[in-house]
């Protein structure tokens, strides 16, 4: 840099809260040798379920192997469909063709970014068997509103990637349909590195989820371990999948996840800043949280660029706020637009006009647990400069 150039401020999208005590407590795992799914991710689950108020959780790899884990706990197979938003990250429509089933696409909710409601009805047939509602960026989406467009016997699967701690009428993510998917990829308010965490009140789907996720074993290997039968060995009856969460992960989990109430205190806090200080701008819409209903977890503040008012088409503010260093992010795909589904399944664009929309014209804007006060004011004048 030339003396007296301004040093351009860098805030990234997101950055990990990681700190010496996930790097402490990994050391347990590593000296004690116990390595893979062991004691640490029995306590992760056990703590996991209780802040959630669920009867069960298992961790697991990611969130897209605990989407498939629930899909084929709940007996998801060839023939069945299963509703999914067509905006949302593409694993959620990708565990559906996993089973062998398909996936049938729903509109959002160009407000809340989640799923139409209005438009659930007209996707049920005789074989559909399950729903995947997507709780996007932190925002649960309206469950029972949902429960009541669907027949009793078809399944919920939350899609809880963004949503730890979130809640909806005083009921936590993970314990609002019959079984719920986490992730604790980086991106997320809690991270293990890689990761996912199954929730379910069900015992039976729970069991048989727990089973498949160990190769289709009736027993555990710390169970098998630890037992004083050298002879034995599981009974395999069923397919199943090596979907173990490792002991070193379930460590750092453990930590991040005591932290987890006072992050989303925090973003929660800078969610609303951000609210009150762009809200003369009239062409960014904040998602829509239906208030005293939702709480939000705010793993990403994710606006709505108006295309009929904006000074400019959202990905050329993008590029601006890139030249300004403020990083942002399309919220995420519309996944019938990308080619792989677009080819498989003959989908247009304007088949989902919301998704299409939400595709286009959403824009996350930097919020994590680094961030100072100073980088939201820059945040905030960056985007009232434009
Ligand atoms: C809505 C949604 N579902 C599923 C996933 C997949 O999560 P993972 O990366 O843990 O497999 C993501 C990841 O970003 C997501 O945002």
């Amino acid at each position: 840099m030339t003396q007296g150039a301004e040093k351009i401020r860098k805030i990234p999208i997101a950055v990990p809260a990681l700190s010496d005590e996930e790097w402490q407590a990994i050391r347990e795992p590593l000296l004690s040798g116990w390595l893979t799914q062991g004691p640490k991710v029995s306590a992760f689950e056990k703590e996991f379920s209780k802040l959630h108020n669920v009867n069960h959780a298992l961790a697991v790899t990611s969130c897209t192997t605990a989407l498939h884990l629930a899909l084929a706990a709940m007996g998801v197979g060839p023939g069945d469909e299963v509703i999914v938003p067509a905006f949302t990250w593409v694993a959620t429509a990708n565990v559906v063709l996993y089973c062998g089933a398909t996936p049938v696409f729903c509109d959002v909710d160009i407000t809340t970014f989640n799923i139409k409601v209005e438009d659930i009805a007209s996707k049920i047939t005789e074989r559909t068997k399950a729903i995947i509602p997507v709780h996007l960026f932190g925002l649960c989406a309206d469950i029972d509103a949902i429960r009541a467009v669907i027949p009793s016997h078809v399944k919920i699967l939350e899609d809880a990637a963004c949503a730890a701690g979130a809640s909806y009428k005083g009921r936590f993510a993970g314990s609002l349909g019959d079984m719920a998917a986490f992730s604790f990829h980086p991106r997320k308010s809690i991270t293990t590195g890689e990761g996912g965490m199954v929730t379910a009140n069900d015992k039976d789907l729970n069991r048989l989820a727990e089973i498949m996720r160990n190769h289709g074993a009736e027993i555990s290997e710390e169970v098998r371990h630890n037992s004083a039968k050298p002879y034995l060995l599981p009974d395999f009856k069923m397919l199943g999948f090596n979907y173990r969460m490792t002991d070193l992960q379930a460590a750092v989990g453990l930590v991040q996840l005591g932290k987890l109430q006072s992050f989303i205190k925090e973003r929660q806090t800078w969610a609303e800043y951000y609210t009150e200080q762009l809200k003369s701008i009239e062409w960014l819409k904040p998602q829509a949280v239906l208030k005293d209903i939702t709480q939000h977890a705010w793993q990403a503040y994710v606006c709505y660029v108006d295309p009929k008012i904006a000074p400019m088409p959202r990905n050329d503010m993008m590029d601006v706020l890139q030249q300004k260093g403020i990083a942002t992010r399309p919220g995420t795909h519309a996944v019938h637009m990308l080619t792989f589904y677009k080819d498989k399944y003959g989908i247009k664009a304007d088949d989902f006009p919301g998704a299409k929309a939400c595709d286009q014209n959403t824009m996350a804007i930097p919020l994590h647990n680094k961030m100072t006060k100073e980088d939201f004011d820059y945040v905030i004048e960056g985007l009232k400069s434009i």
